[in-house]
């Protein structure tokens, strides 16, 4: 299974089988030895759509949550 986990004021962070590519179906490389990979959010990384961490000297602020599950009945 894949999850996306949106940190706050950062990436999306994808943990699971994955591939990346651009608009035009070319796969960007990802490391295999690493669990995870964080996509950019905040538009400023100079490695995108990879996050460099330049999130945080942009003060980028995001800190979406997801609607509460109905109550069951
Ligand atoms: S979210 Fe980290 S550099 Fe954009």
């Amino acid at each position: 299974m894949t999850t996306i986990t949106i940190r706050d004021n950062g990436p999306l962070v994808i943990q699971g089988p994955l591939t990346v590519v651009d608009a035009a179906g070319n796969q960007f490389s990802i490391p295999t030895e690493k669990p995870t990979v964080a996509l950019c959010r905040c538009g400023q990384s100079k490695v995108k759509p990879f996050c460099d961490g330049s999130h945080k000297a942009c003060s980028f602020t995001a800190a979406e949550r997801a609607p509460a599950a109905p109550a069951a009945s």
